[in-house]
């Protein structure tokens, strides 16, 4: 993924143990994409060498607000002049505290003071020091000088404490960073999505299901999130983790997976339908294991309800999204599958193109006509669909 591409970063990495999460965090930000450059303070450096960052990020790191290697000698102003943001990570008390105090009295606090980029400040300290009122004050007054706070965790501490201040693992801050720079196109919309396939038990160890991955939905629960929505993702059994901002609902069957979409839908403004429901479901389910005989075994079907067409079809419904995996005719399928089911919007597919690679193709369908959208990384269609689904919704 290059969702970072062109976005020149300056790592600030203070002397807290979760320097060392900081190595992996510069990975995986030059890993999508960004040109990070380092800042480490001279507590930094206690904990991981210059040496270590410089390997990862391919770029000088530095450490001295007197560094004469810049041709003016002004590292504290052109090391952020083109920056798209300063991420501090781990910031300790101490840091968070002259940020607060607009001290400049090392090379990253005089760069945050002469800054005209965003700040992204990742705490990480022991339970008691982030619980202290002088750090509640910095922090509040942080937020209130618009720097923009990713974290703390609660959970196990270095120190054998448990509690809040532990720094957001590494993946869980470059996603926040990646979020961040994504506008918030469903700010205060609560969005429901079914997601992965349905297993329909035939006895306690069998059942039927498909080779849904979910990787479409809980690609676009992330860019519904990133975008600001709030997500509810009831999801059949996938192996994937789940999105940061939203919340997963674990079911197992059609009929479980409508019941909790139904729980979750009040006060919902979308609802997506992207969850490979199983057309049909055993008529009954054996209490027991079904034994070998030899003979003949006949499993009547039953159909399963539509979720999506249901909700739909409810008498104030929630602006509904339908997906349409199709191997041919995907015009007239995927349109007369919106018409059917009497959605707004539909996303079109064909599958020969699509599953299972990085890149997909898809058309939307609505009240307008239809919208081919280029092909392109799975995440950037997920973002191309939330724009379409955005400019779609009644505004509030
Ligand atoms: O009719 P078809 O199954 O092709 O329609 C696909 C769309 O309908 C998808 O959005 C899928 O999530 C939804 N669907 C559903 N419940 C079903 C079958 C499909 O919500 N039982």
């Amino acid at each position: 993924m290059i969702e970072l591409k062109g976005r020149k970063l300056v790592l600030g990495v203070t002397g807290g143990v979760a320097a060392y999460k900081a190595a992996e965090l510069v990975r995986l930000l030059g890993k999508a994409g960004a040109d990070v450059h380092v800042v480490l303070t001279e507590g930094g450096a206690r904990f991981v060498t210059a040496v270590t960052f410089q390997a990862l990020s391919g770029n000088r790191v530095w450490t001295d607000l007197w560094d004469p290697r810049m041709d003016n000698n002004m590292a504290h102003i052109d090391l952020t002049r083109d920056a798209d943001a300063i991420l501090i990570a781990p910031a300790t008390a101490d840091v968070m505290a002259k940020l607060a105090h607009g001290q400049a009295d090392d090379l990253l606090t005089t760069l945050c003071l002469a800054r005209d980029c965003p700040l992204l400040v990742a705490p990480a300290m022991n339970r008691q020091m982030w619980e202290h009122p002088a750090t509640r004050r910095n922090a509040a007054q942080l937020v209130a000088d618009g720097v923009t706070l990713l974290g703390p965790a609660a959970g196990e501490q270095a120190c054998g404490e448990v509690g809040l201040g532990r720094m957001l693992e590494p993946e869980a801050l470059c996603e926040a960073v990646i979020g961040f720079f994504q506008p918030r196109l469903l700010a205060g919309r609560r969005i429901v999505m079914t997601a992965g396939p349905t297993f329909e038990a035939i006895d306690p160890v069998r059942g039927i299901t498909n080779s849904s991955s979910g990787k479409m939905a809980y690609g676009l629960a992330r860019a519904c999130a990133q975008a600001g929505a709030e997500v509810i993702l009831v999801s059949g059994p996938v192996a994937l983790s789940v999105p940061e901002g939203c919340r997963r609902v674990n079911v197992k069957s059609a009929l479980e997976m409508r019941e909790a979409v139904f729980a979750a839908l009040p006060g919902a403004d979308v609802f997506i339908g992207v969850a490979a429901v199983a057309d049909y479901r055993p008529a009954t389910s054996a209490e027991h294991k079904i034994k070998k005989s030899g003979a003949e075994l006949t499993i009547t079907l039953t159909p399963n309800p539509d979720i999506l067409a249901d909700v739909a079809g409810l008498p104030n419904p929630p602006f509904c999204v339908g997906f349409a995996a199709e191997s041919r005719n995907l015009d007239e399928y995927a349109e007369g599958k919106r018409k059917a089911k009497k959605l707004p919007l539909i996303v079109g597919n064909l599958v020969q193109d699509g599953l299972g690679g990085d890149d997909n193709e898809v058309v939307l369908f609505d009240a307008a006509g239809r919208h081919p959208l280029p092909k392109a990384p799975k995440p950037e269609v997920a973002r191309a669909i939330v724009a379409h689904l955005a400019a779609l919704l009644p505004k509030i």
